[in-house]
C-alpha cells in the first residue's frame, strides 16, 4: 500500500482565516480626538489654525478627493464602464444590479450594494435589515447551519433559507452608513485604543482585534459593522459581495450554502465556477467607498448648539465621540496592506462614535466569530455613529426603535447613567437634545 506524499492539504476554511495571527500594530502614534465639540476644544487653548483640517462632507455624489470624479455618471453604462477608473465608475459598479449569469446567488439578500446603501445618496444607510440567528448551548454560541447570516432570497424556491426552531438566538441587523468610511479606515488602531483607555473601566469599550483578510492574517482593530467585525473596507466589501449577493471573490472564494447544504458550482443551483469576481468589482467597491464624503450636518440653530452641550454634560459623548483625527498620510494600516493617502490622512471627522463595542444591554447574543476569543462580543454592539442620524428613522442595530426617545430608553448597562441623566432633564432641555440629534 502506497503512502501519501507531502504534507496533508489544509483547507483554508473561513474559521481558520478569521483567526487573527499575532497582535495589531499601532499604526503610528495616536492622533488628536475630543469628546466635545470644536468650540470646547478652542476654549482649552487649542489653536484652530494648527488644528488638522476637517474631512469633506456632503450628500452630493462627489468624490472626497481620494479618487478622481471621472466621466459624467449619466454617460457610464455596462459597455463603457471601467471599474477601476474613477469614483463614478466605482459608483456604477456599486449600483449595478447583478444577475444569475453574473454570479448572483444561489442564496443572497439583494441584487446590488446600493439597494441597501442608498439614503440620501449611494453609499449611505437604508431601512433594509437582515436576519442573523444561532443558538447557545452550555454558554457557547453555535451559528445556524452554514453561518449566522440567514439569506432571505435564493435563485431557486427549494433553497431559500429558513430559521430552525432550535436557533433561538435571533436578531435583525439594519444596514449601516458607509459614507465617510474611508476616513474611518484611516483612523489608526492606536487612536482607537487611546480613546478606549480614556474611560473608566465601568464604561470602557472593547477594541476587538480581527484578521485583515487581504494581508498576511495579521490583525487590526475592527471598526466596521455592528460588531466591529472588520478592520478594512476590502475585507468588508469581499464579505458583503459573497454574503449579501452570493458572488464569490478572491477573499471569499467559497459559495454560501443553503442551511449547510452545498449549492455551489457543480450542483444544479450554480452555473459559474468560483471565484465569480476576479477581484475587480471588490476593488471598485473599495475605491468608491474610500472616496465618499462624510455625512454633512444639518442646520446648527441655537437649540441644536445647547442640545449638544446637554448631550455632553449628561455623558452621551463618552461613547458618541465628537471628533477623531485620521492617521498621517503615509502611515501603513490594515496589516501593511494599505497606506493612508493624502486625501484621507490627518483629517478631523465628527462621527459621534468611538467605533468600540459596548454592552448597553442591547447585545444580540451573536459574537464576531463563534470562537472563545470573541465570546465576550455576544453581548456588545458598536456605538452607533450618529453622523447622518437625521436620515434614519429605524434605529438601533435591529431597527426596532421608532423614535430618538425609544432609542435612548433602550440604553442600559454601560449607558444606564447617561440614560438616567437624560430622563432627569426638564422637557425643554430634552427637546434641545433631540434637536441636536436631529441635526446630525
Ligand atoms: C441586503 C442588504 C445589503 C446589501 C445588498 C449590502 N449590504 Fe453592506 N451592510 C448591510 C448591513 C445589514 C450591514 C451591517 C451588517 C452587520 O454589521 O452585521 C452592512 C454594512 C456594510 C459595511 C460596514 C459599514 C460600517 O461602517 O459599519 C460596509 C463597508 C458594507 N456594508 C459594504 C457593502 C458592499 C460593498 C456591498 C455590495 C457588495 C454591500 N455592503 C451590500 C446590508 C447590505
Ligand atoms: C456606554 C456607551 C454609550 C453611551 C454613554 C450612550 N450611547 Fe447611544 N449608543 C451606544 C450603542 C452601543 C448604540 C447601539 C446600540 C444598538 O444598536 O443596540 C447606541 C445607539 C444610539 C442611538 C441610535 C442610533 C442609530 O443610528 O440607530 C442613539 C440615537 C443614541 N445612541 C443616542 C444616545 C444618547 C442621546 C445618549 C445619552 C443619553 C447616548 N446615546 C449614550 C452607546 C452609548
Amino acid at each position: 500500500m502506497g503512502e501519501a506524499q507531502g504534507p496533508p492539504a489544509v483547507k483554508k476554511s473561513p474559521p481558520n482565516r478569521f483567526i487573527p495571527r499575532g497582535r495589531a500594530a499601532a499604526e503610528g502614534p495616536a492622533q488628536f480626538f475630543s469628546f466635545s465639540t470644536p468650540d470646547k476644544i478652542a476654549a482649552k487653548g487649542d489653536n484652530p489654525s494648527t488644528r488638522p483640517p476637517p474631512a469633506e462632507t456632503g450628500f452630493d455624489d462627489l468624490t472626497n478627493g481620494f479618487f478622481e470624479q471621472g466621466p459624467p455618471f449619466e454617460e457610464i453604462n455596462e459597455d463603457n464602464v471601467e471599474p477601476l477608473r474613477s469614483y463614478n465608475d466605482g459608483r456604477f459598479i456599486f449600483e449595478e444590479a447583478e444577475t444569475v449569469e453574473e454570479g448572483l446567488g444561489p442564496t443572497y439578500n439583494t441584487q446590488s450594494c446600493s439597494a441597501c446603501h442608498q439614503n440620501i445618496v449611494t453609499g449611505a444607510a437604508s431601512q433594509i435589515a437582515e436576519h442573523r440567528t444561532g443558538h447557545t448551548f452550555n454558554g457557547q454560541f453555535f451559528e445556524s447551519p452554514g453561518g449566522s447570516l440567514i439569506h432571505s432570497r435564493a435563485t431557486f424556491p427549494d433553497i431559500v433559507e429558513h430559521v430552525l426552531p432550535v436557533d433561538t438566538v435571533r436578531t435583525f441587523r439594519i444596514s449601516t452608513n458607509i459614507m465617510g468610511d474611508g476616513y474611518v479606515e484611516c483612523v489608526s488602531d492606536s487612536t482607537l485604543t487611546v480613546i478606549r483607555d480614556a474611560l473608566t473601566p465601568d464604561q470602557q469599550g472593547t477594541a476587538p482585534e480581527v484578521a485583515v483578510l487581504e494581508g498576511d492574517g495579521s490583525p487590526g482593530v475592527g471598526r466596521f459593522g455592528w460588531k466591529c467585525q472588520h478592520r478594512s473596507l476590502l475585507s468588508f466589501a469581499s464579505d458583503a459581495y459573497l454574503n449579501e449577493m452570493g458572488i464569490t471573490n478572491p477573499l471569499f472564494p467559497d459559495e454560501n450554502t443553503s442551511q449547510g447544504l452545498f449549492v455551489g458550482y457543480g450542483t444544479a443551483y450554480d452555473p459559474l465556477p468560483e471565484p465569480e469576481d476576479d477581484g475587480t468589482d471588490t476593488q471598485a467597491f473599495v475605491n468608491f467607498m474610500r472616496s465618499t464624503k462624510a455625512p454633512p450636518r444639518g442646520p446648527i440653530t441655537p437649540d441644536v448648539h445647547f442640545g449638544e452641550k446637554k448631550f455632553n454634560i449628561i455623558g452621551c459623548n463618552v461613547c458618541h465621540v465628537a471628533s477623531i483625527t485620521t492617521a498621517a498620510a503615509g502611515t501603513p494600516i490594515n496589516g501593511g496592506a494599505f497606506t493612508v493617502p493624502d486625501a484621507l490622512g490627518n483629517r478631523v471627522i465628527h462621527p459621534y462614535s468611538d467605533f468600540l463595542l459596548h454592552d448597553i444591554g442591547t447585545g444580540d447574543g451573536i459574537p464576531i466569530q463563534p470562537t472563545p476569543q470573541y465570546a465576550g462580543t455576544a453581548t456588545q454592539i458598536r456605538t452607533a455613529p450618529l453622523w447622518g442620524l437625521r436620515t434614519r428613522n429605524r434605529l438601533m442595530h435591529d431597527g426596532l426603535s421608532f423614535t430618538y426617545d425609544d432609542a435612548i430608553q433602550r440604553h442600559d448597562g454601560q449607558a444606564a447613567a447617561a440614560r438616567d441623566a437624560f430622563n432627569a432633564l426638564g422637557d425643554f432641555q430634552k427637546a434641545q437634545v433631540i434637536d441636536f440629534l436631529n441635526s446630525l
